[in-house]
């Protein structure tokens, strides 16, 4: 591939899909660089180097991407613990801390992540940030009946809110909510900024993925980089 930073995409995710193991619970993440992990390991399971996994996504998109490639789903229950998952990120800062919800598909992310063993996060190394905020606004995601007075909240917490736009209109999630993008700069406390966020009514959900993830597979000009918390 001509563009790096697709190439480090594939390199990242096709990584990380070494990880999974024969008779895994495996989640499934959504994004262009999650998308090189589920399409390795279905690879691996039509060469039978792979068997007797069943995985579970964190959006429907990812769902119809991977029946399609043959892997055996489970439906939208978790019924054990998730062995892996492999998903993207939106921003990561030197604590492996993340903004994720880029795609719209923050809260099945979150989900999926905190029922897994293992989280490991796939980027290229563009993703890599400082402090989480200062390249993507964080998405937070609220139920419909009263947004604005979500949007208004956000704005007294310090941040710039665009409604996220979609097929004619705003976008839906998977769950029928909407997506406000919330620029707040670089941010110097996510733990209490996510705390504010969880403790209002009407807020379903928040890109702020903080201790989370116990892997990231970073792919740059260097190589692949694979770190553990
Ligand atoms: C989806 O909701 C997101 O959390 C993605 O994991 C994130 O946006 C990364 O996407 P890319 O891998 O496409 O950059």
């Amino acid at each position: 591939q001509a563009n790096p930073e697709a190439r480090f995409k594939q390199q990242a995710g096709e990584h990380a899909a070494s990880l999974v193991q024969s008779g895994m619970v495996v989640g499934l993440g959504t994004g262009s660089t999650a998308i090189f992990a589920t399409r390795k390991i279905a690879v691996r399971l039509q060469t039978g180097d792979l068997q007797g996994i069943v995985a579970i996504a964190t959006s429907r998109a990812t769902d119809d991407t991977a029946r399609a490639l043959g892997i055996p789903m489970l439906a939208d229950d978790i019924p054990r613990e998730i062995d892996i998952t492999i998903d993207g990120a939106d921003e990561v800062d030197p604590a492996m801390d993340l903004i994720k919800g880029g795609g719209g598909a923050l809260l099945r992310e979150k989900i999926v992540a905190e029922a897994s063993r293992l989280e490991v996060i796939v980027v290229d190394e563009g993703k890599l940030s400082p402090r989480l905020g200062t390249h993507w606004p964080l998405p937070v995601e609220v139920l419909e009946f009263g947004w604005r007075s979500q949007v208004r909240f956000l704005e007294s917490l310090g941040a710039a809110v665009t409604p996220r736009p979609g097929n004619g209109g705003l976008f839906r999630t998977d769950q029928g909510n909407l997506i406000l993008d919330s620029r707040f700069g670089p941010i110097n406390n996510p733990l209490e900024l996510a705390g504010k966020l969880e403790a209002r009514a009407g807020i379903i959900g928040h890109g702020l993925f903080i201790g989370i993830a116990s892997d990231l597979v970073v792919a740059g000009n260097d190589g692949i980089r694979h770190l553990q918390r």
